[in-house]
């Protein structure tokens, strides 16, 4: 197993990443909240993959959380954590507190409009101005060539993207795969809140974004006939309640009408007090050539 260097102080944290870049070295990041799963080491390998030094944060961010969500009881599991990152080859574990994030008198909140307005952002108002901000922060302090999201959270990604591209931050950004469970639920931090009946239910989400998929490969633009077809199958469960599900363009994020060539199905579903999200890219088939 690789020892991996916790580092809390973001001065300490630069300086590494300085150093690692005055040598040369190609520095990657990636941010989390901690609560590791598969999922999150799967975006760790990538990076590894991609650079030559990768760090991970842990930070539980209170600005993304608003009030009634799980932010008391999102689940915390550092020692874990750190073992897995170590088990997983990560370089660096930056840990940094509250008070060196959101120092005394911090004013500043990052907004990216237009993206953050549909699918989760009308439900969560003000979470990705948190994510956005945490991120920008934590870029600052990580000073990063580039950065590893999941595409499970394709909000998120573009969010941050559009954010990165903006400020002229410097750090590439980079999309990974979601990570599923053999029976397809994505992997999320929070399939651990899911009561045993619940995540039996949970997996007709997956199935629904499947059958989806396969509607547009046979042919099928309509979105109104594939959302019904989506509603339809996640429904099947009964404990199942949908807050969105919606097809949009997958750059936009603006629903469309019809698939031209793609579109990006996005779900947030509850089952109890745990709130899912998961999407999946839609393809038109290919027209024969000459069409
Ligand atoms: O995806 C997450 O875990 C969080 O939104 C992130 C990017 C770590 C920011 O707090």
């Amino acid at each position: 197993m690789n020892s991996v260097v916790r580092i809390s102080d973001p001065d300490e944290m630069r300086m590494l990443s300085a150093r690692w870049r005055d040598e040369g070295l190609e520095v990657g990041f990636v941010p989390t909240m901690g609560a590791l799963h598969e999922g999150h080491l799967s975006l760790v390998k990538r990076a590894i993959m991609l650079g030559d030094r990768v760090v991970v944060s842990i930070f539980v961010n209170p600005k993304q959380f608003g009030p009634g969500e799980d932010l008391d009881r999102y689940p915390r599991t550092l020692e874990e954590d750190l073992r897995l990152l170590g088990k997983a080859g990560a370089h660096c574990v930056f840990t940094p507190s509250e008070d060196d994030v959101y120092p005394e008198g911090h004013a500043t909140t990052v907004h990216v409009s237009g993206l953050t307005e549909g699918l989760c952002g009308r439900y969560r108002p003000g979470h990705f101005d948190g994510v956005s901000t945490v991120v920008a922060i934590l870029f600052g302090m990580v000073t990063p060539h580039f950065a590893v999201f999941g595409r499970k959270d394709a909000q998120q990604l573009a969010v941050i993207r559009r954010m990165t591209g903006d400020l002229r931050l410097g750090v590439r950004i980079e999309g990974s795969e979601t990570v599923r469970e053999p029976d397809g639920l994505a992997m999320s931090s929070r399939n651990r809140y899911l009561k045993e009946e619940e995540r039996a239910q949970a997996t007709a989400i997956h199935r629904a974004l499947v059958e989806a998929a396969g509607m547009a490969a046979r042919g099928e633009t309509d979105a109104g006939r594939i959302l019904e077809a989506a509603r339809q199958t996640i429904e099947e469960a009964p404990l199942a309640r949908i807050q969105y599900l919606e097809l949009v363009d997958p750059l936009s994020l603006k629903p469309v009408g019809r698939i031209s060539p793609n579109g990006l199905l996005a779900v947030a579903v509850y089952f109890g007090r745990t709130r899912l999200i998961d999407n999946m890219e839609l393809e038109a088939p290919v027209p024969p050539r000459g069409q």
